[in-house]
């Protein structure tokens, strides 16, 4: 499936300062799994505040096409679960379109249900990396056949009687250990899975949610978490929170643009989500939580963001967990920063949407940013002045460089451009009108360039 038409925008200073109130789209995390475990449970799901994102419609479509009844309500989304191991085998190839997260997922379902599939993507999911899935899964008697290098698309012949898993993560990814666990679910006894850097605990959570015995150990920075397979997973209603990946886009809006103060209301503050907010404050950043709550399981809370003069600072790679999609608008954080920024251990930005370790890079460099890739880390040298913008990005299919190319904007002398805001829709639908209301007065700030 091709993506609509590319989609060139421009971003420039505003007139008026950020303000007001504003909510973001559901979690894309949390909407995924609720899908997913939704389709797993026996019984009706409902789902409020869902992510109407192409990456979670991909996995909505996935899990009908498996079997499940998904149905968009007026109010919630309800998905009518087949129960572990339910799922029957698909007509057709399953397109997880952009989306990483339901590609691994899926194929961590897929491993322990015993019938053939074929599953594809986009032509960036095409060149990611799905060995750091298909190798474990084969472990429980499941078989993969992919293109060169372990690329999508891959043909899948799921386990007849799965074995269960006992894995040590090599890479910190909460994609790879939920996939282990999503195909623990359909095998008997004891699933593990050990990660030496704790990472998003999601599917943990919502696996507790659905009825699922879940025991998790910290052991320093990491955890062990262990499954007992074959549980009869019951539906759950689900809350699904504002993204906090998403949010971080207006949160480094209004922090840059002088005299903003806006306020982001329902945002999910799980502290395995939050190195963005930790950073942010240590450069100066005005950042209040208020009205802090448990919603659906998850913490959630009212965000408070006032305009602030930031200073740069030396990001640990310890966060990287905690923070992982959020480093390109760090980035233009640190751009408008005073001094020299340094975001260390950031191996894993390659393996995303894009390149998004030379991307970021690119992105302020071809706006007279002076940065630097040094092995595994980026260096950004803010003058604490606006950058001089009036650069085009590439965004290389990838949303999340949209977003902070477009962020950038705001706070440089010239209007930045980039050349596809298009796939901005797979996290953040009405990213562009958000922006805009916040910003206020007559003339938009982010905008077709021939506007
Ligand atoms: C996600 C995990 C992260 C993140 C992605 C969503 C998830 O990927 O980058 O956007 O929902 O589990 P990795 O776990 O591969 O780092």
């Amino acid at each position: 499936m091709t993506h609509p038409a590319s989609k060139p925008l421009a971003s420039r200073r505003p007139a008026a300062p950020l303000s007001g109130a504003l909510r973001v789209p559901g979690d894309k995390s949390i909407s995924h799994r609720a899908l997913m475990f939704g389709a797993l449970a026996v019984g009706e799901t409902r789902i409020t505040g869902l992510l109407e994102g192409e990456d979670v419609l991909r996995t909505a479509a996935a899990m009908q096409a498996l079997g499940a009844e998904v149905v968009r309500g007026a109010a919630e989304w309800r998905v009518a679960g087949r129960g572990v191991g339910g799922l029957i085998e698909p007509a057709d190839v399953l397109d997880m379109g952009n989306s990483g997260t339901a590609a691994r997922l899926l194929a961590g379902i897929l491993a322990s249900h015993p019938f053939f599939s074929v599953m594809t993507g986009d032509a960036s999911l095409r060149k990611r990396p799905m060995k750091r899935v298909t190798q474990p899964l084969s472990a429980c008697g499941a078989r993969f056949a992919t293109r060169e290098g372990g690329r999508l698309p891959m043909a899948i012949e799921g386990a007849r009687d799965a074995l269960p898993l006992d894995y040590v993560l090599p890479v910190a990814s909460a994609q790879v250990k939920s996939a282990v666990l999503l195909c623990g679910l359909n095998a008997p006894g004891m699933t593990r899975v050990t990660e030496r850097e704790a990472t998003r605990d999601h599917s943990e959570n919502m696996l507790r949610h659905f009825g699922a015995e879940v025991d998790v150990q910290v052991e320093g920075p990491g955890r062990i978490v262990t499954l007992r397979g074959q549980p009869e997973l019951r539906a759950a209603d689900v809350v699904v929170p504002g993204d906090p990946s998403s949010a971080a886009f207006a949160i480094v809006a209004a922090l840059l643009v002088p005299g903003s103060k806006l306020r982001i209301e329902g945002v999910g503050l799980n502290p395995l989500r939050t190195g963005l907010f930790t950073s942010l404050r240590e450069m100066g950043g005005s950042l209040v939580v208020e009205n802090e709550r448990i919603e659906g399981g998850e913490i959630v809370g009212d965000l408070v963001v006032s305009a602030s003069a930031l200073q740069a600072i030396d990001v640990p790679p310890g966060r990287a967990p905690s923070m992982i999609d959020e480093y390109p608008v760090l980035a233009v954080a640190a751009a408008c920063a005073t001094g020299t920024t340094r975001m260390r251990g950031l191996h894993e930005l390659r393996v995303k949407e894009s390149d998004r370790l030379e991307a970021t890079a690119a992105l302020l460099a071809v706006n007279g940013v002076v940065v630097e890739v040094d092995g595994d880390d980026l260096i950004v040298h803010g003058t604490g002045r606006p950058p001089q913008g009036g650069g085009l990005v590439q965004t290389l299919m990838d949303h999340r460089l949209a977003m902070s190319a477009l962020v950038l904007g705001l706070a440089s002398a010239n209007p930045v451009r980039v050349d596809d805001a298009s796939f901005i829709d797979t996290s953040f639908p009405g990213f562009v009108d958000l922006i805009n209301r916040a910003v206020g007065g007559d003339v938009p700030a982010l905008l077709a360039p021939w506007d």
